[in-house]
């Protein structure tokens, strides 16, 4: 019924419509649209309303529900299925529990804040509400488990062009996916899958993305390394053209993938990551090891080129850049 309300009164932008006329579309009574009118205002949409003419929108809220979503959404796998959690302890954790009771491709889990946001090794994702984005895909595709972290690039991919897109700021990535604008943390993912041996049964597709919340707003830990869109560019973003515009890049990364197999999706990663060559210090499961990025692997691993001589892979860790660069 909000739905119903909102489209209509979003068909005649600039008119009043009538309570009587609205009570006749929508097969509903006077009084139950002054109760509707009154929930929606609650939410934060403005509604001019006049004793003589009726009901105006004036102003929808920036909130991430799907009668607010679905207008500007331009995709056709994604999103198609918007949960939608005012606040939840994380969407990962949502989004798993939904896809192992069935939930389909592309159905998507989006809260206005988290309580247990999950972050990547264990941490804790900063995740305050109505400010920012936090969102996971539900995804099913028909390949091998040792694939999933090209689901994972191409996402950091989506992310930084949505990035690019909505706010003219050039986002870079750094291994695994980490999202920076200026050297300082913008966006993050976290994947989890669940498969067996040789088949993926879904990939939850965790995003978040630090949009509108302020500097100062950050926990002091981690106010040096983090930012937001609004932090670097000083003005706000509309969350909602935010959530569509990156829908819609994961949309567009997702299906080359599927057509094309991991090679697009390397390129385009390795572009954005200027990985290679780099001086870099890796600490991974407590060890700290030192060396040059020689690139990636097919499944997204860490090349690296020990003091030593070796090479090593590294599947998961957190990656510093050193001043000092060579060409290998
Ligand atoms: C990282 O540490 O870089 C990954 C952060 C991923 C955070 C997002 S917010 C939406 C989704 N739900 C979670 O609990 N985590 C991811």
């Amino acid at each position: 019924m909000d739905e119903e309300i909102l489209n209509l009164l979003r068909t005649y932008p600039n008119t009043f419509l009538s309570g009587e006329e609205i009570s006749r579309r929508l097969h509903v009574s006077r009084t139950a649209i002054w109760k509707k009118m009154k929930h929606l205002r609650e939410l934060g949409y403005e509604i001019e309303a006049s004793t003589r003419l009726g009901y105006r929108l004036i102003r929808a809220p920036d909130i991430l529900s799907p009668t607010e979503i679905k207008p500007f959404l331009k995709t056709k796998r994604l999103g198609k299925i918007i949960h939608y959690f005012h606040t939840l302890d994380s969407t990962n954790t949502k989004a798993y529990e939904l896809a192992v009771g069935g939930a389909e491709e592309g159905e998507v889990v989006i809260a206005e804040s988290q309580t247990k946001g999950k972050g990547r090794l264990g941490r804790i994702w900063f995740s305050p509400p109505y400010v920012n984005l936090y969102l996971s895909i539900i995804l099913r595709p028909n390949i091998p488990p040792h694939q999933a972290s090209l689901i994972t690039l191409l996402a950091a991919v989506a992310t930084a062009k949505a990035i690019e897109v909505c706010s003219d700021l050039r986002p870079s990535i750094k291994w695994p996916n980490d999202i920076l604008l200026d050297g300082r943390k913008v966006a993050g993912l976290l994947n989890e899958i669940q498969s067996e041996t040789d088949r993926i049964h879904f990939v939850i597709l965790g995003i978040g993305v630090n949009l509108n919340v302020d500097g100062e707003s950050f926990p002091k830990e981690i106010r040096s390394l983090a930012t937001s869109i609004k932090r670097e560019r000083g003005r706000p973003i509309s969350r909602k053209d935010f959530l569509s515009v990156l829908l819609h890049q994961l949309e567009d990364g997702y299906t080359l993938f599927l057509k094309e197999g991991g090679e697009p999706i390397l390129k385009a990663w390795k572009e954005r990551a200027q990985l290679e060559g780099k001086t870099v210090k890796v600490t991974s499961f407590g060890e700290t090891l030192s060396g040059i990025a020689v690139g990636l692997d097919s499944d997204g691993a860490l090349l690296l080129k020990m003091e030593d001589g070796r090479q090593k892979r590294i599947l998961a860790g957190d990656v510093e850049y050193q001043q000092k660069s060579r060409i290998v």
